[in-house]
């Protein structure tokens, strides 16, 4: 959990380049074989995610809703530490059975499966903000996501991260229409700080900051060292108005596109990146 008393200090934080990089290359050949929908750009991501949560030393959980084949869940068995526990949960008893098997061995957590539609779970099987990474991969209607995000408020941690799938989505238009409306009627709860790739990343507003620096300060080198050169950073509005990251693939040759780089007018900072 997060410490009030002592607030993190940027400039100690590590850029990108130094984290560990051996999860991502395990996660391929682990997930090599697997069947799923989640792409290797979204790993790389994770990847970078996760491990700046290792870096701010986060303890904590992970969940995900709709593991499938456990493709994705194997990233999160992957970054799993002793003493934390990934639970999957699927209705369907196949891949309740079949994909924490595949993920143990990978693992130095513990992964609890639980066979039964979200709707059917019960908040009190989900310790209150005990979860540091959740990602809610399951039902992809409106009301599902209702449902989804209110387990995801009552787990998540206070600096945890939520990840939706499949968020602007055309062919899933409940999952984008079912996330904004229960945003907007639950202000305080999440913000978003980046969407692309097919996914949307949201953390609770008092520890948006963090991950958004995190976002432009240290993700990008973290995806150039695993090889992954396909992608722009994009920050084009106000920053007081949204100051959510949109993540595409690269356009102009640059990493970041700023509100003024897309206006035409010169940068604010010599290095192109977006003030926060
Ligand atoms: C798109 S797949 C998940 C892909 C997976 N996360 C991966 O890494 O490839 C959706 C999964 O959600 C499950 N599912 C759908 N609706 C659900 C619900 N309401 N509760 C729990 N699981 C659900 C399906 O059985 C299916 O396995």
């Amino acid at each position: 959990m997060p410490s009030d008393a002592a607030p993190r200090d940027w400039r100690a934080e590590p850029d990108g380049t130094s984290h560990d990089h051996t999860r991502f290359a395990a996660w391929q050949s682990a997930a090599a074989e697997v069947q799923g929908w989640f792409s290797d750009m979204s790993a790389a991501i994770w990847d970078g995610f996760l491990g700046q949560q290792a870096a701010w030393h986060m303890a904590g959980d992970m969940l995900e809703i709709g593991c499938a084949y456990g493709r994705a869940a194997m990233m999160l068995g992957l970054h799993a530490r002793l003493g934390e526990t990934l639970r999957l949960i699927d209705y369907q008893p196949h891949h309740i059975r079949d994909a924490p098997a595949r993920i143990r061995p990978h693992s130095q957590g513990s992964i609890t499966a639980i066979q039964t539609y979200s709707e059917r779970l019960d908040l009190g099987q989900l310790p209150m903000r005990g979860t540091r990474f959740m990602h809610i991969d399951g039902d992809h209607g409106r009301w599902g996501l209702h449902n989804d995000m209110i387990l995801a408020d009552h787990a998540l941690a206070a600096d945890g991260l939520l990840v939706l799938d499949d968020f602007l989505a055309p062919q899933f238009m409940g999952v984008t229409l079912g996330a904004i409306e229960w945003m907007a009627q639950h202000p305080q709860s999440f913000e978003f700080v980046m969407v692309g790739f097919n996914k949307a990343y949201l953390a609770r507003p008092r520890f948006a900051g963090d991950y958004l620096h995190f976002i432009r300060d240290a993700l990008p080198a973290h995806l150039h060292a695993l090889g992954h050169h396909d992608f722009s950073l994009w920050l084009t509005d106000e920053r007081r108005a949204c100051s959510c990251f949109g993540i595409t693939q690269r356009q102009y040759e640059r990493d970041f596109i700023t509100r003024e780089f897309a206006m035409g007018k010169p940068d604010k900072r010599p290095d192109g990146k977006p003030e926060l």
